[in-house]
This record gives structure tokens, C-alpha cells and sequence, in this order.
């Protein structure tokens, strides 16, 4: 595995292999490695030939400041476990080396109502910030596949817009949301939270299955509000939305006509962290 912290370097490098016939899958991540990134390096190792992986916590993406102080670094293990998954290539830049002329480039990306939906509209700035840090690192890499994960189910929808704003020939692949055995989806901030608020936040896994096995055609506000209830029986302290929603469009459904592809999505917080997830709730 080659480590590389600057852009010339790990352009060239790349370049070189680019020359060579050699396909490179991209794996952008903020560190702080589960088991769901490394299936992410998985489907890059079965698609591509080679393996880049950039470890930046990107902090034009947090609209809280507090949350970016927290985030957990953990770069020693993340480099254990990369190198254990056969990751070919990670690429540490510091803050410069991403953002040469600042991090305020006055760049917009126009993402449409993706952007004042759901994670838009509690996280303001929130998409920018994923698509200014995610432009950037696509120019460097210029990957043939873009690896991400489904957890971040809008993200996977905002950065397929960006990809296609910006013209790119890159093919985008969504990988499915690990769980622990308990239901929990896998995330970094689960590493904020105590092993009390651990289980009691498995009630999110429980509310989105609780959704996907009592989906009628009809009206889905009741089954939204129970879901949203459960929630808060189980310890949740405050709730960003419960919400289903067209697969495609992410709109929001208030009726149901029975054939839509849906997806429930819930942004909730626990001891003081805010955990997403989503399930697709109608037959795929
Ligand atoms: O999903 C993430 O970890 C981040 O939003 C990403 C895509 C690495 C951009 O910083």
C-alpha cells in the first residue's frame, strides 16, 4: 500500500497506471474505518484494477462546528485496516493541499431541491461542502468507478448530480449499508456513543423495518408518526425527520399508490449524536 499527501504525487503515480491499462476504483472517506468502508475497498478490488482511498475530514461539510471538533480520528488503525482490506493507494491531504486557494472558493453547485431536503435542510451548507470536497478530490484521482456507501442514501444521489454537472465519465457504484447484528447501521459517530446508547439506538433499524412491513397504498402519515414515537420510547432525544419517500426523487410520499419505490429515511439524535439511516420499504 503507497501513501501519498500530496496532489502532484499521487497524480502522477496515478497517471502512470492510467497509461498502463490499469482501472482505478475511488473510495473517498473521513477515516474513522468500519466494516462498511472496507466492503466499499471490497467492491473496489472485485471492479477495478487499482485501489485509491483518500482519508479527509472535510470541514467545509459540517455545518456544526462542534461536530467537526468531534469527529473521530482513529489514522493509525485506518491505515491497519486499508492495508488489510489489499487497498492499493491512500491519499492524506491536509487541508492546503485540498483547498490551495482556501476552502471559501465561492464554488456552487447547483444540486436543485436536493439540497433544501432533508439532510439540506438540517445540515444548510451541509452538500456544498460533500460536492466542493468530492469535485476536488474526483479532479486529483480521476477514477474510472466512484465507490459509496447507500447509508448516506442523499449523498449517493447529490454526488451522482455532481458527476453529472461536471460532465465526467465516471461510473458510480452504491454499496448496501452494513449493519451490526443488532440492526444498528454501521458509522463512524456510532464510536461517540455509550454502550447503552449503543443498543437503545437500535430502535432506528427496528422504526425503518417496523415502516417497510406495515407499507399500505394509502395514506403513510400514521405509520411515519408510530415509527417516529418508537423513537422517541426508546431514548431518542430529538428527531430531524421520519420520512418516506420516492427511491428515485427522494419526494416525499404522503399517499401511497402501491408501486413507487419508497425509501424510509430517519436523522435522529442519541447521547448527543445524530445518526442516519435508510431502508428501501416497498419491493424492490
Ligand atoms: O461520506 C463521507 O464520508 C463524506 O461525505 C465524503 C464523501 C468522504 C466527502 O467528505
Amino acid at each position: 500500500m503507497i501513501l501519498f499527501k500530496t496532489t502532484p504525487d499521487i497524480h502522477n503515480h496515478l497517471e502512470k497506471l492510467r497509461t498502463g491499462g490499469s482501472s482505478i476504483g475511488f473510495v473517498p472517506t473521513m477515516g474513522a474505518l468500519h466494516a462498511g468502508h472496507l466492503s466499499l475497498v471490497d467492491q473496489s478490488k472485485k471492479n477495478t484494477n487499482i485501489t485509491v482511498c483518500s482519508i479527509f475530514v472535510n470541514p467545509t461539510q459540517f455545518n456544526d462546528p462542534q461536530d467537526f471538533a468531534r469527529y473521530p480520528v482513529t489514522l493509525d488503525q485506518d491505515l491497519l485496516l486499508l492495508e488489510k482490506a489489499g487497498c492499493d493507494i491512500v491519499f492524506l491531504p491536509s487541508v492546503g493541499e485540498v483547498y490551495p486557494n482556501g476552502t471559501a472558493t465561492g464554488e456552487k453547485f447547483d444540486l436543485g431541491y436536493l439540497e433544501s431536503i432533508l439532510e439540506g435542510k438540517y445540515r444548510p451548507g451541509h452538500f456544498q461542502g460533500v460536492c466542493q470536497v468530492v469535485h476536488r478530490l474526483l479532479e486529483i484521482v480521476r477514477p474510472d468507478t466512484l465507490f459509496l456507501g447507500r447509508k448516506d442514501y442523499q449523498q449517493c444521489m447529490v454526488i451522482k448530480k455532481l458527476v453529472a454537472l461536471s460532465g465526467w465519465n465516471i461510473a458510480l457504484q452504491f454499496v448496501p449499508t452494513l449493519r451490526e447484528p443488532s440492526g444498528l447501521a454501521m458509522s463512524s459517530r456510532n464510536m461517540r456513543l455509550s454502550g447503552e446508547d449503543k443498543e437503545a439506538a437500535t430502535a432506528i433499524y427496528r422504526s425503518l423495518l417496523y415502516i417497510k412491513q406495515n407499507l399500505r397504498p394509502g395514506v403513510v402519515i400514521p405509520l411515519v408518526e408510530t415509527a417516529r414515537q418508537q423513537l422517541i420510547n426508546a431514548g431518542f432525544s430529538a428527531i430531524d425527520y421520519v420520512t418516506i419517500a420516492d427511491a428515485e426523487t427522494l419526494e416525499e410520499i404522503v399517499t401511497w399508490n402501491g408501486k413507487t419505490k419508497t425509501v424510509a429515511l430517519v436523522a435522529a439524535f442519541i447521547g448527543g449524536v445524530r445518526l442516519i439511516d435508510n431502508m428501501i420499504v416497498s419491493s424492490e
